[in-house]
């Protein structure tokens, strides 16, 4: 089940438009989503916008997962919910003291009566209803169990217990929901993990083993302060540890880039499976032992979801792994002057080195030129700052009329503007150069030449 456009917008900072939600709910279903929270339909006209299209895009057949509308248990949100046509309302109440006393003020008896006839409102909307017991792993154990029947009675089909603040731990969470299955069967049970100790993925799959049959998930793990579990996380694991292929996984990076960019919500370098860093070595021992058999250091390999791996030359490299880099950049070299070259490695004392480093070394070490001539295609950048009297898009339009000139952005920081320029050889980039540079009010310009194209995964 996931909940990127509900869950994961109430992440700080975040706000989809309703497009980009539209996107996002297709590439889920595309990939094989079963659920999809679309929102909140009482929190803003934009939201309950979205969530009408979504589930217009549902009965339109162009999406096939079931449609859900969040609701809070009161009748304006209910019917809000409603009249977005959605296929399913989610209600949800706080169950534990905490929140029974702080923020409904209600009774556990109050608070009954309020879930079993919310419910039933919702279903008299001849909608299916999913009752979420909020903050259920605080709450008291039997009248969590109460409140279950009440929802169940009331005709929710299933019900999602929430670790509302994480607290839950593997074995908990199994043992919760094995105790739930039994003490109120004959409804579906889901869970929606927070992790907020870094332990949604591991709790989820703990209450997936005793018996709930949904997992709430976002993408990235968005959702409210850090979130709740990552979808691909979620889905990879199943994939490792039970050969199970919950969705499609080939499309694991693209939703995770879409989101990214739609979110400004950027992976962490170090994040599980989708990260930067997943499949990028360091060590020497490791790289070595992935150059031997990938297997060595990786869980599962990175073709799986459409990655590759690489590794990176720095201070913990060793022989193996500079052999195989230089040969990969066309250069064979002896034993001897391999150790020479990895001595100048290890006393470089750089974070990382480019490839164009390595290659300097190289040459160092052997006295020779191996760089290969750049002929064809060069790709430069070149940043500019423009006089303080001067009007930043004026300068922008003459640039743009230079022939090989393919790109220009304004940018923040030292620089005014970014100019991409493409030119078939040294000579014409610096013709390219010198027009720009002879262009009035432009006070100073930086070019650097674009070796290679980045690939995300490359530092
Ligand atoms: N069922 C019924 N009422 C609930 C509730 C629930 N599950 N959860 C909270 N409430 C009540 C609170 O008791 C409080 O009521 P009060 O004003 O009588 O004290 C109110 O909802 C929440 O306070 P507040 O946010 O100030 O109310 P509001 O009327 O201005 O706005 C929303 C309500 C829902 C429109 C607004 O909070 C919002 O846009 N929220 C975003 C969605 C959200 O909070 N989702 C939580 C998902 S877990
Ligand atoms: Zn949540």
């Amino acid at each position: 089940m996931d909940a990127t456009l509900r869950e994961g917008e109430q992440t700080p900072g975040v706000s989809f438009t309703i497009d980009q939600k539209l996107e996002i709910a297709k590439k889920l279903d595309e990939m094989g989503v079963h659920m999809i929270e679309a929102g909140h339909p009482a929190v803003a006209p934009d939201v309950f916008e979205a969530v009408r299209r979504i589930a217009w895009m549902k009965k339109e057949g162009e999406i096939r997962a079931e449609i859900i509308a969040h609701s809070r248990a009161v009748k304006s949100d209910i019917d809000k919910a409603a009249e977005t046509e959605a296929d399913r309302i989610a209600i949800f109440y706080g169950v534990s003291d905490i929140h029974l006393r702080a923020k409904h003020r209600k009774t556990r008896e109050e608070a009954l009566s309020i879930i079993g006839e919310m419910v039933e409102y919702a279903k008299s909307y001849g909608v299916k209803v999913r009752f979420t017991a909020e903050d259920a792993s605080r709450a008291d154990l039997e009248y969590l169990e109460q409140v279950v029947k009440t929802a169940r009675d009331a005709g929710a089909d299933r019900v999602s217990l929430a670790d509302t603040v994480g607290v839950l731990t593997p074995w908990t969470a199994q043992k919760f929901f094995e105790h739930m299955v039994k003490a109120v069967p004959n409804v579906e049970y889901d869970i929606h993990a927070h992790n907020d100790l870094g332990m949604a993925l591991a709790n989820a799959f703990g209450a997936v083993m005793g018996g709930a049959t949904a997992v709430h998930v976002t993408v990235n793990g968005l959702g409210e302060r850090v979130g709740i579990v990552p979808l691909q996380l979620f889905a990879v694991a199943v994939k490792v540890h039970f050969d199970v292929e919950l969705v499609n996984l080939s499309k694991i990076m693209e939703i995770t880039r879409l989101v990214e960019r739609y979110s400004g919500i950027e992976v962490p370098y170090n994040m599980p499976v989708i990260g930067d860093y997943a499949f990028l070595h360091k060590a020497g021992v490791h790289v070595a032992g992935i150059l031997a058999d990938p297997r060595t250091y990786e869980p599962f390999p990175p073709e799986m979801i459409g990655r590759s791996r690489d590794y990176v030359i720095d201070k913990y490299t060793g022989k193996k792994a500079v052999k195989a880099k230089l040969e990969k950049l066309g250069i064979r070299v002896d034993d001897d002057t391999l150790m020479k070259i990895l001595e100048e490695i290890k006393k470089s004392n750089l974070r990382v080195l480019t490839d164009d480093t390595l290659i300097s070394i190289a040459e160092k070490v052997t006295g020779k030129s191996l760089r290969p001539k750049a002929t064809e295609n060069i790709e430069a950048i070149a940043w500019i700052k423009v006089d303080s009297n001067v009007f930043t898009s004026s300068v922008a339009r003459k640039i743009s009329m230079i022939d090989g000139v393919r790109e220009i952005a304004e940018v923040t920081g030292d620089y005014d503007l970014m100019v991409r320029i493409e030119a078939p050889d040294h000579k014409v980039l610096n013709t390219i150069l010198d027009s720009i540079r002879g262009i009035k009010g432009i006070q100073s310009t930086h070019t650097q030449i674009v070796l290679k194209k980045m690939d995300k995964s490359a530092p």
